[in-house]
């Protein structure tokens, strides 16, 4: 089966981006030397879709140390780094990934990794997991199980279990402790200012940030973005995340009030329209509209197009709209997760503990699989601690231990 990439000629630019992470990627690289030995996959096929960048393609060389034959395709058609990807082949490893594919060739991606018969697969976003149950039903029931990444990916597999319809078990990677405290948060939090930043080129401090959805990863980019001098105003529909987000210090207020002194919007709600043309008739001028939610339906896309007298290129990754009253706003990353699709994603050390669970899980699904059912599974808690443990000592941080007499007092109901 022949790979399907940009340029395997960009390979050497791609391995020194892996080789840069693989340096700030502790717990993976203990997990490597473990699996190096054991060889828990051995002879098994692995599918990842996952965004290909630097940190994904060393998850994929792990578990090909584990003994896995590993395919990979892209879980957004902005965020494959095509120097990657060429690394990845030149490392055997099958991939179906370019980036800025068309809908049409996105989908022929996921085909062709899924024509790999893969025994075991991870997925981000759902999109593996559902071509598999609309279009592959009988591949399907052939699987042995796999994990999700990211929080909208479970939702979809939770709809698919509701209706009784989902064919093998998955591992709900993202509502680990060590996954969402991390990733969501501080990591989403990092790196969309770090994509937003670099992409525009302007001033964050003193600008009026509005961040849509305080959940995990709305209430990273909120900190941060208080931390670079914004003022912070936070949209949500969950009376519990506003009070949150107001005790947290951030004025709360709907969307159609934040959009008229709102300057840069980020919206991170895993929900759709978020921003859409009642929006847009009262957003000021020179807008920063971005999205760091799973897909590019939170910034209505098509109410822009229908709204703008004209669309430029403004800079790269930026595209200029301009309405018939000659008020412009500035989409980034074509509304895609932003710090992916402008940036490189999260910082190595974060998706260190993302990755960790996701091969300890893998590992989990393999070895569990005469048990497990087709539902959808929480990362049992001892994986979890483990990865917990593991960042302590890489960084050489230790703590307390409870002593017989603590444990005795928390288990007990009498003083
Ligand atoms: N960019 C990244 O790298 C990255 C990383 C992790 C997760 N994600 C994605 O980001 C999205 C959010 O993830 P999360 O873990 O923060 O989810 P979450 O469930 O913790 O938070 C989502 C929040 O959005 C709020 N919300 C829903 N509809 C809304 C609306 N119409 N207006 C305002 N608020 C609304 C919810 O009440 C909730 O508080 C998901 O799509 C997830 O897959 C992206």
């Amino acid at each position: 089966m022949d790979s399907m990439i940009r340029d395997i000629q960009l390979a050497p630019q791609g391995q020194m981006k892996i080789d840069w992470v693989a340096q700030h990627m502790p717990i993976l690289n203990q997990l490597r030397q473990d699996f190096e030995k054991r060889k828990p996959l051995a002879g098994k096929r692995v599918v990842i879709c996952l965004h290909l960048e630097a940190k994904t393609a060393y998850l994929a060389l792990t578990m090909q140390l584990a003994g896995a034959e590993v395919a990979v395709c892209g879980s957004n058609p902005l965020s494959t780094q095509d120097d990657v990807v060429a690394a990845l082949v030149a490392n055997g490893v099958k991939a179906f990934a370019w980036y800025g594919a068309t809908d049409a060739e996105y989908k022929m991606h996921l085909n062709r990794a899924l024509d790999f018969q893969p025994d075991i697969l991870i997925d981000d976003g759902g999109d593996l997991v559902a071509t598999l149950h609309a279009e592959r039903p009988e591949q399907a029931r052939q699987i042995i199980g796999g994990a999700e990444e990211t929080t909208t990916g479970i939702l979809r597999l939770r709809a698919l279990a509701k209706e009784g319809r989902l064919l093998f078990p998955m591992m709900a990677v993202n509502d680990a402790q060590m996954k969402y405290l991390f990733d969501n948060r501080y990591g989403t939090g990092q790196s969309t200012w770090d994509a937003i930043m670099r992409t525009t080129n302007l001033v964050v401090a003193g600008k009026v940030v509005v961040v849509a959805g305080y959940g995990w990863c709305g209430k990273g980019v909120a900190a941060r973005a208080k931390g670079l001098g914004a003022r912070v105003v936070v949209t949500e529909i969950d009376p519990i995340k506003a009070n949150e987000a107001l005790m947290d210090g951030f004025e709360v207020m709907p969307m159609v009030e934040a959009a008229k002194i709102g300057d840069i919007y980020i919206t991170v709600t895993g929900n759709r329209d978020i921003i859409r043309r009642e929006h847009y008739e009262v957003i000021k001028d020179k807008a920063i509209l971005s999205n760091a939610g799973h897909f590019d339906v939170e910034v209505n896309k098509n109410d822009l197009r229908a709204m703008a007298t004209s669309v430029k290129k403004a800079r790269n990754n930026v595209e200029e709209y301009t309405f018939a009253d000659g008020r412009r706003v500035y989409l980034l990353g074509e509304g895609r997760l932003v710090n992916l699709a402008a940036g490189d994603g999260h910082p190595a050390e974060v998706m260190d503990l993302t990755f960790a669970l996701q091969a300890m899980s893998l590992e989990y699904v393999f070895t569990h699989r005469d048990t497990l059912e087709p539902k959808v599974y929480s990362v049992p808690e001892d994986i979890d601690r483990k990865v917990a443990q593991f960042r302590l000592a890489a960084l050489g941080v230790s703590m307390d231990q409870l002593t017989e007499e603590q444990i005795h007092y928390l288990s007990s109901w009498q003083e």
